[in-house]
């Protein structure tokens, strides 16, 4: 069916079942599916990992039949291994071994955070260096990145992350899973100004986030005020949480000046932090990137993407030593 070379990619580290086709030489993204979990986790207010395994289990293989046409052109087989859930991670690394042995293809593992930064360069070239905000379910995170394998974490969260915080005050209203979007919708209609919820580590020197103290001051206030408040208090909430983000990036950039910045991970799909990171970079005359909006979520094109160049450095794993690291950093 294609004349050059072929990647496929495959992501599971959460719950999100994604396969990605990607031609080699162009870079361009030839198939991408995704198959979301959030509906059958809504009631749970968050991801329950033993079912987010079984779901992948259904819905890899169901994705994977799409792809038939495309397998005499692959190449290679890549999947995300590090970090995430493990009991969802070895669904996608399954399925890779398998499709490895039964094709004779090398296999590729991808570290999902690197995925995140290359969600930037889908159907493009890369752009380096990037002084990058990961804001995900499961990461706070500023990383230098000067190339693929010079990336340099210079700041994360101490305890919850920036996505995870709205999942949870998501749920201590009782609203839906994912709780940013609606969070992000209800704040529309609230006074950010009418609830001050600290700024965490204000006094503090160290470039690190924490959003503990802000999740158990909305807990209070949550708890003290009734529905009629909760726009009230997700607006404030989402002023304070973006706001400590800017505070502490701001500081760092004053030595650090960046070339060009970036935002990615689910939540930088976040406007009202959009807003604030731009207003932020005024003084710099940086660029700001962001992530097409369907790739801002988990997805297996950024695998690909970043699996694409692996390739080309000749950057494979034997069978053997792919294995799952939930906690593996960047
Ligand atoms: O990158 P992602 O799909 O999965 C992880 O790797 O974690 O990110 C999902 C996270 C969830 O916590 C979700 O609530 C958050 O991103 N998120 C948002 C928004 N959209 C998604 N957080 C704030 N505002 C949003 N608009
Ligand atoms: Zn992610």
């Amino acid at each position: 069916m294609h004349d050059s070379g072929l990647l496929l990619a495959i992501e599971s580290s959460c719950d999100d079942s994604s396969i990605a086709i990607i031609d080699i030489k162009t870079k361009k993204l030839i198939y991408h599916k995704k198959i979301s979990q959030e509906l059958e986790h809504a009631m749970y207010g968050g991801v329950v990992p033993e079912l987010a395994s079984r779901l992948h289990a259904e819905a890899l293989p169901k994705i994977l039949e799409e792809c038939r046409p495309y397998f005499d052109a692959l190449k290679a087989v890549a999947v995300t291994n590090a970090p995430g859930l493990a009991v969802t991670l070895v669904e996608g690394i399954t399925m890779a071994k398998a499709l490895a042995v039964t094709l004779d293809l090398p296999l590729i593992g991808v570290n999902h955070l690197k995925g995140h930064i290359y969600s930037l360069f889908i159907d493009k070239e890369t752009l380096f260096p990037q002084t990058v905000l990961l804001v995900s379910g499961g990461h706070t995170q500023v990383i230098e990145v000067k190339a693929l394998n010079e990336m340099k974490t210079v700041a994360s969260t101490m305890d919850d992350s920036f996505g995870e915080s709205f999942d949870k005050v998501a749920k201590m209203m009782g609203l839906a899973y994912p709780g940013g979007p609606v969070i992000e919708k209800l704040a529309l209609q609230g006074d950010a100004k009418r609830y001050k919820f600290t700024i965490p580590l204000q006094q503090k020197k160290i470039f690190a986030f924490s959003y503990s103290g802000i999740k158990n001051a909305v807990r209070l206030a949550v708890e003290a005020g009734s529905e009629a408040d909760h726009a009230d208090i997700a607006a404030s909430f989402q002023e304070v949480a973006s706001e400590h983000l800017v505070r502490k990036i701001k500081k760092y950039l004053v030595d650090h000046p960046p070339k060009n910045f970036s935002i990615v991970g689910g939540a930088s799909a976040n406007l009202y932090l959009r807003a604030k990171i731009q207003e932020m970079l005024k003084p710099y005359g940086a660029t700001l990137s962001l992530a097409e909006l369907k790739y801002c979520s988990d997805n297996a094109a950024m695998i690909g993407r970043v699996a694409v160049e692996m390739y080309e450095a000749g950057d494979f794993t034997p069978i053997a030593e792919l294995q799952a690291s939930p906690r593996a950093p960047l």
